[in-house]
């Protein structure tokens, strides 16, 4: 499932238009903004630009500067360097409370004392806000997240979805022009989140409030957001649409976070549109991102764009043949996994309908075709080819 971004403006979907952001409400502006924490460079020279209205989500791996780059716009944490602004005004030395901002953090922390309308009248009776206009706004809130029925409940009442929804109106009841949101579904089990990213989308088109929110979940990033900015070591490797950042990533990073990809290690020639191995020669019509010919370069395929048969294509598809090692069912779609001669696995996955019937254990040939093929220079290797199991066994050694 993806998100559609039939809710905003057709000029708001694509990557590199942001120019005009300025003077709406709720728009936001990340200008060469830098934190450093010692010798940690947090966030990275990022410019990020949001409009009024739109959800967007910082994607990427544990420690890449998410939460710093949250804090810095509520005004927890103050740039080194660059610029901020919130509804097109520089917020350089604006408290928290004084921004047009709320936020809800993972641990939604709500007061145990309190009934569910007073965690969300908090803020307002705070603020001292006309009885009258809190019960309204109360109201409304509760409403929002379909939690009125349970009003007069306590936090321990309830489950984990049902306190997430409270602690989002009490960040809804002040209807800020710019919410944000830091892993707000981390807590939840699979069901619940599937149900809560739902929910949320759907709410935030129809309160028309800005969204930027913190995930480190490719899937949940795929599905919700407008834009997604995929970040790594305090940089932003790219920001585009679910579907840009899928079809066409601007990096091996990027190609290998969203999703799952098969990537081969070789060689380029031929300016980028030849990557050759050992025993193996794959062509890619696609523009080459950062190769150089005689270098050593990543070609990717996606698990979808493989096939697998036990005859060698004879078309000139870019094909590799192995044993198939495993064939499993992952509900709608066959998941086949071959292992070549130099103990390399290829993952294919084909629609039930579509996929063939093969004995495990026999030899197979993977296929695909050129326009299937990114070609990448080798800079990110390491991260990409990583073994997480090894990465796994090496941190409980110490
Ligand atoms: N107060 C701090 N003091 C020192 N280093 C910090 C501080 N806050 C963050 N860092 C460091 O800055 C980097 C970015 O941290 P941040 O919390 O923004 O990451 P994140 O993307 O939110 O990660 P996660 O997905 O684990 O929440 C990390 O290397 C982290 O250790
Ligand atoms: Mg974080």
């Amino acid at each position: 499932m993806r998100a559609s971004s039939a809710t905003l403006p057709p000029d708001m979907s694509a990557e590199g238009r942001a120019g005009s952001v300025g003077a709406g409400d709720g728009s936001v502006e990340l200008v060469g903004v830098t934190k450093r924490f010692g010798t940690v460079t947090a966030v990275d020279a990022i410019d990020i630009r949001v409009r009024p209205g739109e959800f967007l989500s910082l994607l990427g791996p544990s420690g890449c500067g998410k939460t710093t780059t949250l804090r810095m716009l509520a005004g927890f944490e103050d740039p080194d360097e660059g610029e901020i602004r919130i509804s097109g005004r520089a917020v350089q030395g604006v408290p928290p409370h004084r921004r047009d901002v709320n936020t809800v953090f993972q641990n939604y922390a709500l007061f145990p004392h309190m009934s569910v309308s007073e965690n969300v009248a908090y803020g307002l009776r705070q603020m001292k806000t006309d009885k009258t206009e809190i019960g309204r706004r109360v109201g409304e809130a509760l409403e929002m997240v379909k939690m009125s029925r349970l009003a007069n409940r306590k936090p321990r009442e309830m489950s984990g979805g049902q306190q997430q929804r409270v602690a989002l109106a009490r960040a809804l009841v002040n209807r800020p022009s710019l919410l944000l949101l830091d892993e707000p579904l981390g807590a939840l089990d699979r069901k619940l989140r599937e149900e809560m990213q739902i929910e949320l989308k759907l709410l935030q088109s129809q309160v028309g409030i800005t969204f930027i929110f913190v995930t480190h979940d490719q899937d949940e990033a795929l599905s919700m957001s407008d834009r997604i900015a995929v970040m790594l070591d305090g940089r932003v490797e790219q920001l585009a649409d679910p579907d840009t950042v899928y079809d066409h990533p601007r990096s091996a990073f990027v190609a290998g976070f969203i999703g799952k990809q098969n990537f081969f290690e070789g060689t380029s020639r031929d300016r980028g549109s030849v990557v050759e191995g050992d025993g193996w020669t794959f062509r890619s019509s696609l523009e080459p991102i950062g190769a150089v010919d005689g270098r050593a370069a990543l070609a990717a395929v996606r698990p979808e764009a493989v096939r697998v048969s036990a005859q060698q294509p004879s078309d000139g598809r870019n094909a590799i043949s192995g044993d198939l090692a495993s064939s499993s069912h992952l509900g709608d779609v066959i998941q086949f996994v071959v292992l070549t001669p130099d103990r390399k696995e290829v993952i294919a996955r084909l629609p039930r309908p579509d996929a063939p019937h093969l004995d495990v254990g026999g030899r197979v040939w993977c296929s695909w075709e050129a326009d299937h093929t990114h070609v990448f220079g080798a800079e990110q290797v390491e991260i990409v080819l990583a073994d997480p199991a090894r990465d796994e066994a090496a941190a409980i050694a110490g």
